[in-house]
């Protein structure tokens, strides 16, 4: 399997494009399966999720159609497979997202059980109670997730006892058909759902609340293609964000959305990075290196989001005096400190759910894992900000999730390159691979 060796010590200048969002590209895709007309996505990722994803929608016959690198249109008008397998759903968590339109398109749908990732167990039980509720029989069968329902799901009144992304995904698509109002309360309101929600009113549903923690669905009978852009990937955004920091370079990222990062530029600013924003552009200039130390509570949208705890604890690395992080979403997401602690981070465990990061650390190259998608990301920027030669393995997780990170970076003068291994190693690396389910 590939690895990644990063040189560490030079600063980042030039431009950034931003591509479209993994989690929002996933879920639009998705909503595919709830039309007999054809939904054509523009400005998707080409990353390995996506392929996973497309690799399910085949399974189940879903006719799909690359009309450029980052369009393609999917047509569910014949489906012929009603239950998404192991093989495929292993490797990626939000496989389940197909059972809410399945289930209320076609009363009936198997989806393999996602199973235990790195960062904790991430049970589905908010998903499936929440279509119980509207109506399905489900049970847990040979490792399947089978639900059916007699006729149509029926609108409900749902209340999740904790934010779910994905479970909110799933009942809001599962609501565009169902019969009647269903209401979601407690709805996690992160712009990926509202970005589905308006793909899925852009193909005739109805849905009102939409970027609030109340959204309000009244079932149509049908609903119909569309053509839908996806919005840019703020997870990238912020990972690039903190690459210019990190290097005491500058670096314009183009083609996003400044408003949907609005928790990672307030942390950065009160670190004393400068950040200027446009429309769609956002500059940062890390060359100024009197960053201080900060504390971070890891929260639903819009609040400082889990998937950039990696890479801020990275950059706390580098500035004066202390920082604490306390991740609030996943148990056990904090896999990444060991391998910093490889690299010389000076990083102690406060309790299981925070750590606190002692700074000015002289972060140096080591041989380091990868243990998931954005723990990688937060080892790329450690290595960048390091003495010396850094190796990463397990980069896999990294293709899961950002496109072109060696080719962006390097335009920009990082000294990073992929290295192929042989097919003996691929063969041991993939066993591992196999065990975790991507976020
Ligand atoms: C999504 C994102 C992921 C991000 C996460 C939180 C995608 C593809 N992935 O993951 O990148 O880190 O949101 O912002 O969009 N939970 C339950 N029962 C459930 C569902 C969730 O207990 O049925 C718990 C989870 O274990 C976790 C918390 O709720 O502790 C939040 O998880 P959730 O928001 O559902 O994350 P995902 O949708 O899996």
């Amino acid at each position: 399997m590939d690895k990644i060796k990063v040189t560490g010590g030079t600063p980042l200048f030039g431009t950034v494009p931003i591509g479209g969002s993994k989690n929002a590209s996933l879920p639009i895709i998705m909503a595919s399966l709830l039309t007999d007309g054809v939904l054509e996505v523009l400005n998707i990722p080409v990353l390995a999720d996506i392929k996973t994803l497309y690799e399910i929608l085949k399974v189940l016959g879903v006719r799909i159609t690359h009309i450029d690198d980052h369009t393609t249109s999917f047509n569910a008008a014949h489906i012929s497979e009603l239950t998404a397998p192991y093989e495929l759903v292993k490797t990626m968590r939000a496989s389940v997202l197909v059972l809410g339109p399945l289930l209320s398109r076609f009363g009936e749908c198997q989806v393999a059980l996602p199973g235990g990732c790195a960062i904790g167990p991430r049970p589905v039980n908010f998903h499936l109670a929440a279509l119980e509720q509207m109506g399905a029989d489900i049970t847990i069968e040979e490792g399947y997730i089978k639900a059916s329902v007699k006729g149509r799901l029926k609108g409900a009144n749902i209340t999740f006892p904790k934010i779910s992304v994905g479970a909110t995904e799933n009942t809001l698509m599962a609501a565009t058909l169902a019969d009647g109002q269903t209401v979601i309360n407690n709805a996690a309101m992160e712009p990926e759902i509202t970005d589905l929600a308006l793909c899925l009113k852009a193909m005739g549903a109805d849905i009102t609340g939409i970027g609030t923690s109340c959204l309000t669905v009244n079932g149509k009978d049908k609903l119909g293609g569309a053509k839908y852009s996806v919005l840019p990937d703020r997870i990238e955004t912020a990972t690039y964000m903190i690459a210019a920091a990190i290097t005491g370079g500058k670096l314009t990222l183009t083609d996003t959305r400044p408003g949907d990062v609005t928790a990672v530029s307030e942390a950065l600013r009160k670190m004393g990075v400068e950040i200027t924003e446009t429309d769609d552009t956002i500059t940062v200039d890390g060359r100024d290196r009197n960053l201080v130390g900060i504390d971070i509570v890891t929260e639903p949208y819009p609040g400082f989001p889990t998937d950039v705890q990696a890479q801020i604890m990275a950059l706390m690395l580098t500035a004066k005096g202390g920082s604490t992080i306390t991740e609030t979403i996943f148990e056990n997401r904090f896999m990444h400190v060991p391998e910093m602690q490889r690299m010389n981070a000076d990083i102690r465990f406060i309790n299981d759910t925070s750590v606190a990061i002692a700074g000015e650390s002289k972060l140096k190259g080591a041989p380091v894992m990868a243990s998931d998608l954005r723990a990688s990301a937060g080892l790329v920027l450690a290595a960048l900000a390091a003495e010396g030669d850094t190796l990463i393995e397990r980069v896999y997780h990294l293709d899961r999730g950002y496109e072109a990170l060696e080719a962006k970076l390097s335009a920009c003068g990082a000294n990073i390159v992929r290295l192929h291994e042989d097919k003996e190693e691929t063969k041991t690396q993939d066993t591992a691979q196999n065990g975790t389910t991507a976020l």
